[in-house]
């Protein structure tokens, strides 16, 4: 697997990471713990050097997991993961950035991940009633007394990364990007990019659609998040479907699979993009790692580009509720 390097500060990563949350969280019950062990330690095997994770995935089982499962391979991967929730009762229970809890949590997330080091630590969504500063000033002092390496943001917008930049250099920005997500384009990626910031590209398969698998036919278990998503609706699938129709006429074309052709697409956008598409299944992973290979061409990214802007996406990603307050 080729690597990529996020930001300035030059973290190597492998060009597609392991999003591991749907093994714990998000997407219904919870995947058997000795399974995902064995398909996280598959990941490594397959060259696979980024992991990703939250204190807030389970909440804390998914970290857990992590930990457990990339103990033999201390130091020979990255792991990331993520603070900025209120937890009560086991449930998500509002934002939380600040100070005393980015430190709380990050003593906790060290030791359910085994670590005595985080590798990159991010604020899972911006905190209205925290500075902004305030947490790029915590994440600094974390580095300089050795507990963490490098910092990130999630979903944060131009005018905050730039704040944070200035107190405390950005790693990584973690933010959802893919063919049928591209807000980010307008300003988030042009601000990045002059920052010299990377980015994390969350659910790259659209959390699953985008592999061509999810018809409108589909149902999803209890508690699977996309039983609430506007762009989930019986109606909205069948409208999107038109983008699949695009990813498999290159699928064909270039003898790989929708879901190929999507993580493809994502890594051609640029160079300091890595994502990191989450799967609970062996076969999917070896599938998904082979899209590092496929490199399309400009000719036909054009004309990907000029096909999908056709299409218009029915469905906004998350609620507006949701867009703030879920950190899935
Ligand atoms: N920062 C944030 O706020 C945030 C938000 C969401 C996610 N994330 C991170 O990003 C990671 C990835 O995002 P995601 O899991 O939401 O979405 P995703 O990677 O776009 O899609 C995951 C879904 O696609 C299915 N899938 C994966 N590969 C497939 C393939 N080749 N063919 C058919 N289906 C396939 C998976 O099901 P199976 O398990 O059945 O394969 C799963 O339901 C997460 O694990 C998490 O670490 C971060």
């Amino acid at each position: 697997m080729q690597k990529r390097t996020l930001g300035n500060s030059k973290l190597d990563v492998s060009a597609i990471g392991l999003g591991c949350m749907g093994m714990s969280f998000g997407y219904g019950p919870a995947a058997d713990t000795r399974d995902m062990i064995a398909l996280i330690r598959a990941a490594v095997e397959q060259g696979v050097t980024f992991f990703d994770t939250a204190e807030v995935y389970g909440p804390f089982t998914n970290e857990t997991l992590v930990g457990e499962a990339l103990e033999p391979f201390k130091g020979q991967v990255t792991i990331a993961t993520k603070f900025g929730f209120n937890i009560q009762d086991g449930k998500m229970a509002g934002l939380n950035s600040r100070p005393e809890n980015i430190r709380k949590v990050a003593e906790a997330s060290m030791k359910r991940l085994r670590v005595d080091v985080i590798d990159l630590f991010y604020q899972h969504r911006v905190d209205p009633n925290v500075p902004i500063e305030d947490v790029a000033g915590t994440v600094k002092e974390l580095i300089q007394e050795g507990k963490v390496k490098h910092f990130g943001l999630s979903e944060a917008g131009a005018g905050t990364i730039r704040r944070a930049h200035a107190v405390q250099p950005i790693t990584a920005l973690q933010s959802e990007y893919s063919l049928w997500t591209r807000q980010h384009e307008r300003e988030i990626i042009p601000t990045i990019d002059e920052l010299g910031i990377g980015l994390v590209a969350y659910s790259p398969l659209g959390k699953g659609f985008l592999t061509g698998t999810i018809d409108d036919k589909a149902t999803f278990a209890e508690g699977d998040i996309r039983n609430t998503l506007p762009r989930y609706t019986e109606e909205a699938r069948k409208a999107n479907q038109a983008l699949i129709d695009l990813l498999n006429t290159f699928a064909d074309r270039r003898q790989a699979t929708t879901a190929q052709i999507a993580l493809a697409w994502v890594l051609a956008q640029k160079p300091w993009i890595v994502p990191i598409p989450g799967t609970t299944k062996l076969h999917r992973l070896t599938e998904n790692n082979g899209a590092a290979a496929i490199e399309l061409t400009a000719a036909e990214l054009q004309e990907i580009e000029a096909a999908s802007a056709q299409i218009e996406v029915v469905g906004t990603r998350y609620t507006e509720q949701m867009e703030k307050s879920t950190g899935l």
